[in-house]
């Protein structure tokens, strides 16, 4: 079956991974690989949006991600931000809902601020593009404990309460559904802690492809991947 037969999966995520080493094999600084990176995802938001895909969740900035040099951190920041002001300025033609998933709290107040008014003002859009900010799957779990901890000592819930349902509730992805297809490209073949709550039954599709170079006939590709597998959620 064509693929236009088909669906697309509501909710797919991405690992934006291989944008080193598509500057590298130029002889280009690590950030024009990001600058590459950042037009990468324009072309999949926009494509993913034709395609209907309801959800897109992309790994910009990871907790562990502070560990790179104070030169490759700031460029990756100022591309978010330079980001944020021509979406902010174009928001009628693209029609997004912008969330944040991470702590924003280490971000400069200027980015914060940018990220808060993409927030505001296109939550009205149905197309929702989540961007994994200074995120890490286990610190999203830790944060949800304890805010749960917090909620049972202020006497809202007995320990008893929690369910899984419950403490999904407390993750940063709130009330966005799982997504079913997580994509990493670059060929490497890890989680890197991403959703790592979230991607309990997703299917994960690698492929050889640096993130720079990913364009729309590679998430055909992923897409198509994802169709053919048998989905089964632990039945039979
Ligand atoms: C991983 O590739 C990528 C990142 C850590 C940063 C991702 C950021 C962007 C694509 C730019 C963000 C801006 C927007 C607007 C989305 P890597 O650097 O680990 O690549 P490597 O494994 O080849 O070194």
């Amino acid at each position: 079956m064509a693929l236009s037969d088909k669906k697309p999966p509501q909710h797919i995520a991405i690992i934006m991974d291989g944008n080193g080493r598509w500057a590298k094999k130029r002889g280009l600084p690590r950030t024009a690989g990001h600058a590459a990176g950042a037009e990468s995802f324009r072309r999949i938001a926009n494509y993913c949006r034709t395609l209907g895909v309801k959800y897109l969740t992309v790994y910009a900035f990871s907790t562990e991600n502070w560990k790179r040099s104070e030169e490759e951190v700031s460029g990756i920041m100022r591309l978010l931000g330079k980001y944020l002001k021509e979406a902010l300025a174009d928001m009628e033609k693209n029609k997004v809902c912008f969330r944040f998933f991470g702590d924003l709290s280490r971000l400069s107040p200027e980015l914060q601020k940018l990220c808060a008014a993409a927030v505001d003002e296109s939550k009205d859009y149905d197309v929702q593009v989540n961007f994994c900010l200074n995120y890490g799957g286990r610190d999203e779990i830790v944060r949800a404990g304890r805010a749960f901890a917090a909620d049972v000592a202020d006497g809202k819930y007995k320990p008893e309460d929690l369910t899984e349902e419950l403490l999904a509730k407390y993750l940063y992805s709130a009330d966005v559904p799982d997504p079913e297809l997580i994509i990493r490209p670059s060929g490497e073949m890890r989680t890197s802690n991403f959703l790592l709550w979230q991607s309990a039954y997703s299917e994960y599709v690698f492929l050889n492809v640096l993130w720079p170079d990913f364009g729309p006939a590679d998430l055909d590709e992923a897409i198509e991947e994802y169709h053919r597998r048998n989905r089964r959620f632990g039945g039979t």
